[in-house]
């Protein structure tokens, strides 16, 4: 501890400040932390960070979205295969494609030579990029399952590797390539957006919303999914390396699927910064274009599918319950529903003075609508992946509200500051409704603010290309070169 004060003193003072306190005054750091609104989390990161010691970044423990990269593109670009099953036409696609979508497009626009291995049904409709050289596709038809065809592709793939130069390093979305075709390649990584094990706290939620007793068909399920992470674990280890999007997925791959550590690597998702940012007249706009009325002092935004796993039956139930209840509530929260499904309908019925069901929107319109917001809840119940909408909402300078779901308290909502978290139960979400509203406007402002002065560092696009890039130059073919690009100076900020 004494000798990492020395180190502090000329950087952050807060962290000054708290480490004294809690030196002089032998009360844990952690307390000190929390008394002053100060982000634990942050503390270490910024330890890591400002230790002069270069950091071997395949054995980085954390998210190396809390490392600082250059924003020049290297000297070395790689030529890279992308696996995906399928690549999105519009902005609004949700998870992996999106991930894919926003991650190599920005890694193209860095100059590195893309070549997208991915399947359409038609190729009438496929985006061409008309203004950029770059990326490559490389389409085939999807299997009757819906997959990438892996002896088409592989054979796609093994043409352009021995036309011109081969490929430096291979990115598989998921299972996108098979673990029978990226056996024995070195250079590749995985993204897993979500693994079987994660999934089972998924099932135990479900299960206790259904307050059944106990059903046949139900135990064989969940028999079944214990089964599938066993699966998991024997064919991870033939991939080389492997992204984990949220802390805790990290953690699983390292403990549960016992891969080696220096071969799992922890990068979040990122959104597009310039899309999703404050703008308090653009929420205005939207505002006036609703027309909400001026009794309104908190409105409270969902986004997403509104279909069961993504917990709407019981967000539905806690918003109905609540109306209901108290009148003062009622009065002043209004809920906008953006994105469809079939709750969509069901929300409706809740009145259009309480709840306003905008349908799915476009991503100018889904800027209005966070900006519009004073705090976004998800009430997804899948625990798996690291769901982009909050992530927009951040970026947009607002609070949330989740699920206790470990991705979400390991990686997003780390503390109040953030946002508010419950266990998924009507009750509960009730509880955290109310408390939102008595918070009040001013102090989730205060928590918006945090929030995104947090997701500017850690969730934007650009910081997640630049992690990603990293990653690819360090574990690409050539093993010289690529040395150097696995040691991490630390900068000092
Ligand atoms: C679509 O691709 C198939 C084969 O890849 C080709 O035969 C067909 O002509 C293409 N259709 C159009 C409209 O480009
Ligand atoms: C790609 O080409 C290089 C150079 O010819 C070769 O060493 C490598 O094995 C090839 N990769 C695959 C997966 O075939
Ligand atoms: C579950 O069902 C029982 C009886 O059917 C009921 O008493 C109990 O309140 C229910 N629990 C929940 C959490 O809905
Ligand atoms: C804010 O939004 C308005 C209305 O959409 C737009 O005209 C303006 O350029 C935006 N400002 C910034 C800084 O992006
Ligand atoms: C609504 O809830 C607030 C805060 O919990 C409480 O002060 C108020 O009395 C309630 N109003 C009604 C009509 O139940």
């Amino acid at each position: 501890m004494a000798k990492d004060q020395t180190v502090f003193f000329s950087f952050r003072s807060c962290c000054c400040i708290l480490v004294l306190l809690s030196a002089i005054s032998s009360i844990p750091l952690l307390y000190w932390s929390y008394f002053f609104g100060y982000d634990y989390y942050s503390y270490i990161q910024t330890t890591v960070n400002n230790k002069k010691e270069p950091i071997n970044l395949l054995r980085f423990p954390n998210a190396w979205n809390h490392l600082v990269f250059s924003s020049v593109p290297p000297q070395r670009l790689l030529k890279i295969a992308l696996f995906v099953k399928k690549w999105p036409a519009e902005h609004h696609a949700g998870g992996l494609e999106r991930h894919a979508l926003t991650l190599h497009l920005a890694l193209a626009k860095r100059g590195h030579e893309l070549h997208i291995f991915t399947a359409s049904s038609s190729n009438l409709s496929f985006p061409l990029y008309p203004t950029m050289n770059n990326p490559h596709f490389h389409i085939s038809r999807p299997t009757a399952a819906g997959y990438l065809d892996q002896a088409i592709v592989w054979k796609q793939f093994q043409a352009e590797n021995a036309s011109g130069r081969p490929f430096d390093v291979i990115h598989t979305e998921s299972v996108g390539l098979r673990y029978t075709r990226s056996k024995n390649l070195n250079n590749l990584a995985v993204s897993w957006h979500g693994i079987a094990y994660e999934t089972i706290h998924s099932d135990i939620i479900q299960v206790l919303l259904r307050n059944t007793t106990e059903d046949p068909a139900e135990s064989h399920a969940l028999t079944e999914r214990v089964k599938k992470v066993i699966e998991e674990v024997k064919f991870f280890p033939n991939y080389a390396h492997h992204v984990a999007t949220s802390d805790h997925a990290g953690d699983v791959l390292k403990r549960i699927y016992m891969i080696p550590e220096e071969r799992v690597h922890v990068i979040l998702n990122g959104v597009n910064e310039d899309i999703f940012k404050p703008n308090v007249s653009k929420g205005n706009d939207f505002r006036s274009n609703l027309g909400i009325p001026e009794s309104k002092s908190i409105i409270v935004g969902l986004a997403g599918r509104l279909v069961k796993d993504k917990g709407h039956p019981l967000m539905f139930e806690a918003l109905q319950q609540v109306f209901k209840e108290n009148s003062t509530f009622r009065d002043s929260v209004i809920v906008l529903v953006a994105g469809n499904g079939p709750w969509g309908i069901r929300y409706k019925g809740l009145g259009s003075n309480n709840v306003m069901v905008l349908g799915p929107l476009e991503q100018d319109q889904l800027a209005g609508f966070y900006n519009v917001i004073d705090v976004f809840i998800n009430p997804t119940l899948r625990a798996q992946g690291l769901d982009h909408t909050l992530l927009e909402a951040i970026l947009t300078g607002k609070p949330l509200i989740a699920t206790k779901l470990a991705s979400i308290t390991g990686s997003i909502i780390v503390n109040k500051e953030m946002g508010y978290t419950y266990a998924p139960t009507v009750k509960e979400l009730k509880k955290v409704l109310y408390k939102v509203w008595e918070d009040g406007r001013e102090i989730l402002q205060k928590k918006g603010k945090f929030a995104r002065e947090r997701g500017m560092k850690l969730f934007t696009a650009t910081k997640m290309a630049a992690a990603y890039e990293r990653l690819f130059l360090c574990i690409s073919g050539d093993e010289k070169q690529a040395d150097n690009y696995c040691i991490y100076q630390p900068q000092f900020i």
